[in-house]
């Protein structure tokens, strides 16, 4: 067990991250005064096993490299990591209740959606996690824009009814005239909707908030899980990347995304409820796989939001990767204000501040998920 840190002004207590292993492995966690009680806190004991990640999320198996494919991990650049944190824009460490313990995924479903399957373009990308706020759409804005910079030819899908992708890439909601609804609800193509963006060879299928009452006019629609897998078939192969924004639900927006996808890229924010529901979305991502689409794989884990000053998101980048091992993405994306910023000027960060923290980490997780393939679209 840890031992009790020096008092400064706030106590700090010691105890369990829901869903992750062992005493040693505590987080700390500051409280005011009138905030303790001698209660013990109410962290649901894990169900099965040893209380460690691996009770919730089965561990993926190895991956094999590919003879002439390099590996996911870039040779060289900048490690987001190491950089010194001076953009940190908020206090070091929040309120946050606990979590309940997330529900177990059962290793039989989920073992085999990390196997590794070949890595040729096209390739069409969702980015999930039911969690909110995690940086599904940062990192679809961003990462779109750093491949796009690369050279590829890229579409962002904004599946998302907040539509913050699209505003987030300067597309004003009052000027859409086709939008993701019109192509998974009237069969518009997908090709009458994709507008360009202020970035070359970055564009994006926008999002009203029509597309709110898509969930449930989906319903009764015949497979209506594969909506968005029929509507790119004619345009995927007009891309090298098609990157796929979901909403925060697992509902049958996500699960298109997923129906329609290559792999699933999971954004994990480095804060307390890092790992709520990824059982449950693995276990989606395993029954997607198993009933609609055979070809889709977990990609890669993605750590958001890292502030290097807290020893929570330092506790929480070494458990994701001592679960997941390689298929975390060496990249971390720090917690800055400048990426935050960006989207208010409809700009990705590359463009916003080319330079910055924010940018040269997505410029260096663009180079991890195109392992340098060839591009062919355009
Ligand atoms: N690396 C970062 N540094 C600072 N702020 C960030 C970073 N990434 C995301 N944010 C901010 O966090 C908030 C949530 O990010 P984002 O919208 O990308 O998450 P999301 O998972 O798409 O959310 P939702 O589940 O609502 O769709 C936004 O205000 C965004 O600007
Ligand atoms: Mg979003």
């Amino acid at each position: 067990m840890a031992s009790e840190e020096p008092d400064r002004g706030t106590r700090r207590r010691w105890f369990r991250l829901p869903g992750l292993q062992s005493e040693s492995k505590d987080i700390a966690r500051e409280e005011t005064e009138a905030d303790l009680s001698s209660e013990p806190l109410p962290v649901d004991a894990p169900p099965t096993g040893e209380g460690g990640l691996s009770d919730y999320v089965p561990a993926p198996q190895p991956t094999p490299v590919t003879p002439g494919e390099s590996p996911s991990l870039p040779a060289a650049g900048p490690d987001p990591t190491t950089v010194d944190p001076v953009e940190v824009d908020e206090p070091q460490v929040v309120e946050t209740p606990l979590a309940s313990a997330p529900e177990p995924a059962p290793a039989t479903a989920t073992e085999s959606i990390f196997g590794e399957s070949s890595f040729e373009l096209p390739r069409v990308i969702s980015i999930a996690n039911q969690k909110g706020g995690v940086g599904k759409t940062t990192t679809a804005v961003n990462l779109g824009a750093a491949l796009a910079e690369l050279g590829y030819r890229v579409l962002v899908v904004d599946l998302d009814p907040q539509g913050n992708a699209t505003t987030g890439l300067g597309i004003s909601h009052r000027n859409v005239e086709g939008s993701i609804y019109d192509v998974i609800m009237n069969d518009t193509p997908m090709d009458d909707c994709v507008e360009p963006t202020s970035v070359k060879n970055l564009f994006v299928c926008p999002a009203t908030i029509d597309l709110a009452g898509a969930e449930i006019e989906l319903v009764p629609a015949f497979s209506r899980e594969l909506k968005l897998k029929r509507a790119l078939q004619g345009a995927r192969d007009d891309y090298d990347f098609t990157l796929v924004d979901c909403p925060p639900s697992l509902g049958l927006l996500t699960v298109n995304g997923l129906a329609a996808s290559d792999d699933v890229l999971v954004p994990i924010q480095c804060e307390y409820y890092a790992l709520e529901g990824l059982g449950q979305l693995l276990r989606n991502v395993a029954l997607v796989k198993s009933n609609l689409n055979p070809d889709l794989d977990v990609r890669g884990i993605v750590l958001t939001m890292y502030d290097a000053r807290t020893r929570l998101a330092i506790q929480v980048e070494r458990e994701v990767r001592e679960h997941f091992g390689d298929k975390v993405y060496r990249t971390v994306v720090p917690r800055t204000v400048r990426i935050s910023e960006a989207p208010s000027f409809g700009e990705p960060i590359i463009v916003f501040d080319a330079t910055s923290r924010g940018a040269v980490a997505y410029r260096e997780l663009a180079k991890e998920v195109s392992r340098g393939a060839t591009r062919r679209a355009g």
